[in-house]
């Protein structure tokens, strides 16, 4: 007879509104590839996002305008396959969803068919979107909602902190109650003054996850090759650099440069 092994206990939605109700702060990162996925995952990451961030910081993209529905589908596919126990959510790219209810049901269908998410995520707050997401929850699609700057909106609204004037501020606060209403599950809030971060994260009863939104969100999100220090040069207010990786991955091919051009490498113990 085999011996059971402990199932992984995978992160539910669940966990994540219960995680609200007693205070405990989630922790949110990105992953765009299987390697990085397996890693984060190991390491107690409640949720990890496949951000359309990828056009970005893995296709090299001013914005996240250019991203599509298949590539999402391709990262979010390789995330999948290193991720087993947090929760995982693919984003739904631009002009993947705003179109029509349809299309919008059509293509987060398809995201949470072709990579086996858990949920997908909007950006936006509008009358329309906020309709899409009721459809989307109506029908079993589990949404993560964005406000605040919301990066498919760059060319209208501008690479800035949002909701500083008073109305704006007002607005938001009503868009997250009704993105509440419409069955969204958690609420991403991204360059926004953190009164305005907790005034939001008071009105809901869904966790908001912040990024550059002060500490006063329920969790915390940040793009994995910037934490990393991977994205040279990225180095907003609210980004703090975990690591410096581009400066190791520099030195290590720098070295094995050095000793392939001296002959150290391949030695004897590299060489069958
Ligand atoms: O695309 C992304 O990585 C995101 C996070 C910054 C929240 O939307």
């Amino acid at each position: 007879m085999t011996e059971a092994r402990d199932p992984v206990k995978r992160v539910t939605i669940r966990d994540i509104l219960r995680m609200k109700r007693e205070g405990r702060k989630l922790v949110v990162v990105t992953a765009y590839d299987v390697l990085f996925a397996k890693i984060v995952d190991s390491a107690d990451v409640d949720i990890v996002l496949v951000g359309d961030s990828l056009g970005n910081v893995v296709a090299g993209f001013d914005t996240t305008l250019p991203v599509t529905l298949e590539q999402m589908i391709y990262h979010g596919q390789a995330v999948r396959r290193g991720v087993k126990r947090s929760l995982l959510v693919v984003d739904m790219p631009f002009l993947s969803y705003q179109a029509s209810e349809e299309l919008a049901v059509l293509n987060a269908g398809r995201v949470l068919q072709k990579t086996e998410a858990d949920a997908v995520k909007l950006e936006g707050g509008s009358e329309e979107l906020v309709k899409t997401v009721r459809r989307l929850t109506t029908i079993g699609i589990p949404i993560m909602a964005h406000l605040g700057f919301t990066p498919q909106s760059v060319r209208t609204i501008g690479m800035r902190l949002q909701g500083r004037e008073r109305t704006d501020a007002d607005r938001m606060v009503e868009n997250a109650q009704a993105l509440e209403d419409a069955g969204a599950f958690s609420l991403v809030l991204e360059l926004i003054p953190s009164e305005l971060a907790q005034r939001i994260t008071d009105a809901v009863t869904i966790p908001t996850i912040g990024i550059g939104a002060g500490a006063h969100c329920d969790g915390q999100v940040l793009v994995l090759p910037d934490l990393l220090g991977l994205n040279e040069g990225f180095s907003p207010k609210f980004l703090k650099k975990y690591a410096n990786l581009a400066e190791d991955v520099r030195d290590a091919v720098r070295r094995y440069g050095d000793d392939v051009r001296s002959g150290e490498y391949p030695d004897a113990e590299h060489s069958n």
